[in-house]
């Protein structure tokens, strides 16, 4: 089954097709992250003009990489939410109207599922259920038990700000640039991470869940009491991001380790999400799980631009929706900016 992929519900105009969910035969990303930057974070009305320029064009090359004939695609697949509404709702036009033309089924496919079934795309060997997934992304991060793609249940979530929110509004403080994420990590590479002392966040707190929002206020002040950014020195500033880095990773890890002595019978553990990019996260979680009686398989994507928001994976999720739902997959939906993910 060969699926259109579309996905615009934040700064990017995405479009893939891939088969049964897992070899991917294109994948175009067009993104407005350079415009961005003059804002300093993603502004609603840019990204939806630049998404009605691009995603013409985005599914053009989509369907001319993988030589596919319309005719020989099975369905399209769309992210209905959530997302910025004026960005989501281009996406949507557009994958509501070919499947009109073109005499397509229809899948609506939240945000979060794509994510959660990214780890499929070009994988080699499926993954085993049951799983645990940590999804982090700029605008969630959640923990979920899943039994199979369409079942499973949260085991903890954020409760104010997302890991991905977290590394950005760190950077916007230590002065770099949008997307921070990427950017904070890059300066923490020749950080100490053990010379600030940020709190952990939710400490003695017995469930999954996190927070993100203390840490980013401690930052805050922090810098206020040494005198302000411009007093650090520059190695100053690698050990603060470096530091505020590693307190965000143990504080995702803690919920990991937490989870996994709830639920013994995972087989694999799956990062996830735009903040799975992130090499010091992926190594601290593999020296997590190669300790002791924790052998448990990590999977992340296996590309880097499987990480951050894709449309490969909104056409896997499509998918395996199919695959686990039939029929039921193509129910009419609507768009939303906020959705909640159930299975
Ligand atoms: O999944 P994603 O592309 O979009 C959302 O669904 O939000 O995630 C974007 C987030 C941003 O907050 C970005 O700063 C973060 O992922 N991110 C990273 C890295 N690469 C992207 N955070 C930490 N380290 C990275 N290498
Ligand atoms: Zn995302």
């Amino acid at each position: 089954m060969r699926i259109l992929g579309i996905e615009t519900s934040c700064d990017e105009t995405a479009a893939a097709i891939v088969q049964d969910g897992r070899i991917v035969l294109s994948t175009i990303i067009a993104s407005s992250k350079k415009e961005q930057e003059l804002y300093g974070g993603v502004f609603p009305e840019v990204a939806a003009r630049r998404q009605l320029e691009c995603i013409v064009p985005a599914i053009h090359q989509a369907l001319e990489r993988a030589r596919l004939p319309t005719s020989h695609l099975d369905a399209i697949a769309v992210t209905k939410g959530p997302g910025l509404l004026p960005s989501l709702l281009v996406g949507n036009m557009a994958a509501r109207t070919l499947a009109s033309v073109w005499k397509k089924p229809l899948i609506g496919v939240h945000h979060t599922l794509g994510h959660l079934d990214s780890p499929w795309l070009e994988c080699g060997e499926d993954p085993a259920f049951p799983l645990l997934t940590l999804s982090v992304s700029g605008g969630h991060t959640e923990l979920w038990l899943r039994e199979s793609h369409t079942k499973g249940k949260v085991l903890g979530r954020t409760l104010d700000d997302a890991a991905g929110e977290a590394f950005d509004k760190g950077a916007t403080l230590l002065g770099l640039p949008y997307p921070g994420g990427p950017a904070l990590s890059a300066l923490a590479e020749k950080g100490n991470p053990a010379s600030v002392r940020f709190p952990s966040p939710l400490e003695g707190h017995d469930g999954c869940d996190f927070s993100f929002a203390g840490l980013k206020t401690s930052l805050k002040y922090m810098l206020r009491d040494r005198g302000g950014l411009l007093a650090l020195s520059e190695q100053e500033k690698r050990d603060t991001a470096a530091s505020f880095q590693e307190t965000i990773c143990a504080h995702l890890l803690s919920g990991i380790s937490k989870a996994l002595k709830l639920c013994p019978e995972a087989r694999e553990v799956h990062l996830v999400g735009g903040v799975s990019a992130n090499t010091r996260l992926r190594k601290l979680l593999t020296e997590l799980l190669s300790r002791g009686s924790l052998r448990t398989r990590i999977r992340t994507p296996t590309r880097m631009e499987y990480c951050t928001d894709n449309a490969a994976m909104i056409a896997a999720a499509g998918y395996f929706l199919v695959e686990e739902r039939g029929e039921d997959a193509f129910d009419t939906f609507s768009t939303e900016a906020s959705i909640v993910l159930h299975l």
